[in-house]
Parts: structure tokens; C-alpha cells; sequence
């Protein structure tokens, strides 16, 4: 206002109820003409996270695989490493680049001692790193817990490694469901509290199933390479359904090819089960 402008033209409204409409109300007050709405779809995808935590409390969930052209995530006896080409992994490192926080799973953790950092991209944060592992099986040793403090969702923690862990830096989320293993809709409450806007999930078949089955994922990120596994470790332990109408259905929404591979990326449509 001081500045004495004419006319301000914003992409959208901020969606934080604590300032929603407040600041173009005040200019239109002080005389200033304010229009709304341009670009408005290109901000919202720049904010999708923010947007989604400020109107649902959780984060915009990322979920990224990848995988064969038949769907196998690795082989029977676990080996995944690597199923896609350089250039995709590099891709799927500045998807991890943008997202607040990295989640993935104990079985990921005990097959691949993966450290989920963001590795040969220009970065000016690390995002957070948080792993479910209901009983706390993680080795103090696995790399993921090397260099930053995790967080840790458990649901049935042995209390001498939950004081390990804290003792280490880590933060452990005690967060069980009925079923004895992480209640994972309220893990993500949790992190919307944490103020994680953008979540990159990277986990085996079994956490993605579980994800997917909870309604926690707005996203998937797929590399499909151009080989053939044949039996191996799905993508989402899921079903099986008694009908097709029972099917998680998503919607296309992009589709790229990255080096030799294809990058699909497709958004959940409500689930009618
Ligand atoms: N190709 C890819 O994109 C990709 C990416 C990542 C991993 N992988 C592969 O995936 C394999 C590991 O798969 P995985 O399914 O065993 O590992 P995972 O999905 O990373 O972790 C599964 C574990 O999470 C724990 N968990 C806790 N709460 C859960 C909940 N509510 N729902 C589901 N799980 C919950 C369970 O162990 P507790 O109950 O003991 O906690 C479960 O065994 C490895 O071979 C790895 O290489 C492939």
C-alpha cells in the first residue's frame, strides 16, 4: 500500500484460513484494484502440497515406483537393483528434491540399506527422512540413519531400542492401528502437523498396498523400463477384489519418456469400494 501500486494481480487466494482473502481486502480497502485467477492452475501445481495440507491437515502424497514393463518391482528373492536406467533414477532424485519429506518402509530398509537422500542434484535442503517399522526392527547401523535424525512411525515398540534410537537423535512415533502394525492415515496427520506439504513415498509392494488401501496417496510416480521380469514383487499388495468394480482407479496425467525408460504419472480417482 505504501508503495503506492495501482492495480495487483495475484495467481490464487493463499488457502491458510489464518490469512485467506485478508491481504486483497486490504488492498481493495486502500483503493487498489486486485484481480485474482491468472495462471491460477500452474500456481496451484506449484503449491499442490501446501494446498492440500491447508485443506485436508495431510501432505500431497508422491508415490513413486519403478519397475518392469510387466510390473515387477524386483525379483522373488528381492533383487531390484536396478530395474530402470540411469536416467530415470536421476529423474526420480529431483522428484525426491521437491518433496519436504521421504517415507519409505522397514522391509526397504532391511533388503537395500537404501539412505533415501537427495544425490547429484542442486539441493538446499535434505528432506526429512521417516520410516514405518512397527516393532523397531531397524539396525542402529542402516544407513538411512546416518548423517540426520529420522523419524521413526512404530506401533509396538521394544522400549530399550525406542531408547536407543532417541539416544541417537531420532524421533520414534509411537502410532499403532488395531491391526498391531502403523496407523498410517494418522502418520499422516501427524506430518501434516510437522507442516510436510509434499510427501515422496519410495517403499516395497507391501507399505504401497497398505498406502493405497488407506486412501493416503494422491499420486503415482511410475518408470516403467523396457524389460521383462516375469514372477517377481508387485508394485501394491492389493486384493484381491471380488469384482472389478472394486478397482482403484486413477486418471493419466502425464507421460514422458526418460532416457530408456517411460515416466508415467497418473492421480487417484475416489475409491467406490
Ligand atoms: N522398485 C521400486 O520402486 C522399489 C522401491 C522400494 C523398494 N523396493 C523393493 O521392495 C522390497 C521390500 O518390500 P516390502 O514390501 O517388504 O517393504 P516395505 O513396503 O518397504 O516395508 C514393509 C513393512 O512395513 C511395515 N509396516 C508397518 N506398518 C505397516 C502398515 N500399516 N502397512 C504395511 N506395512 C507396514 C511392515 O513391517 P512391520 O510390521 O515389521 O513394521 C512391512 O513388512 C525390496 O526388495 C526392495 O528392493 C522396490
Amino acid at each position: 500500500v505504501r508503495a503506492g501500486l495501482g492495480r495487483v494481480v495475484a495467481a490464487m487466494e493463499d488457502p491458510n484460513p489464518l490469512v485467506a482473502g485478508r491481504g486483497m481486502a486490504q488492498l481493495a480497502a486502500a483503493g487498489i484494484a486486485t484481480q485474482s485467477g491468472l495462471l491460477a492452475e500452474a500456481a496451484h501445481e506449484m503449491n499442490i502440497g501446501f494446498f492440500k495440507r491447508m485443506r485436508h491437515g495431510t501432505p500431497w502424497v508422491r508415490l513413486k515406483v519403478a519397475a518392469s514393463l510387466d510390473g515387477a518391482t524386483g525379483l522373488e528373492n528381492g533383487e531390484s537393483q536396478w530395474i530402470t536406467g540411469p536416467d530415470a533414477r536421476a529423474d526420480g532424485h529431483a522428484w525426491r528434491a521437491r518433496a519436504c519429506a521421504i517415507l519409505t518402509g522397514i522391509g526397504t530398509v532391511k533388503a537395500d540399506d537404501p539412505q533415501m537422500t537427495v544425490r547429484g542434484i542442486d539441493t538446499p535442503r535434505q528432506p526429512q527422512r521417516v520410516i514405518v517399522d512397527s516393532k523397531l526392527e531397524i539396525a542402529l547401523d542402516a544407513k538411512i540413519l546416518q548423517g540426520a535424525p529420522c523419524w521413526i512411525a512404530a506401533a509396538a515398540p521394544d522400549p530399550a531400542k525406542l531408547q536407543q534410537l532417541r539416544a541417537a537423535g531420532h524421533e520414534v512415533l509411537v502410532l499403532p492401528n488395531a491391526g498391531g502394525k502403523v496407523d498410517l492415515p494418522e502418520l499422516m496427520r501427524e506430518l501434516g502437523r510437522r507442516q510436510v506439504n509434499e510427501l515422496h513415498v519410495e517403499a516395497g509392494y507391501k507399505l504401497n498396498g497398505s498406502l493405497v488401501r488407506a486412501g493416503c496417496v494422491d499420486e503415482l510416480l511410475v518408470y516403467l523400463a523396457p524389460a521383462l521380469i516375469g514372477a517377481g514383487q508387485g508394485m501394491f499388495a492389493l486384493g484381491p477384489f471380488a469384482q472389478l468394480a472394486h478397482k482403484h482407479e486413477l486418471a493419466f496425467t502425464h507421460v514422458a519418456q526418460v532416457g530408456a525408460d517411460v515416466r508415467l504419472m497418473a492421480r487417484f480417482l475416489p475409491h467406490k469400494e
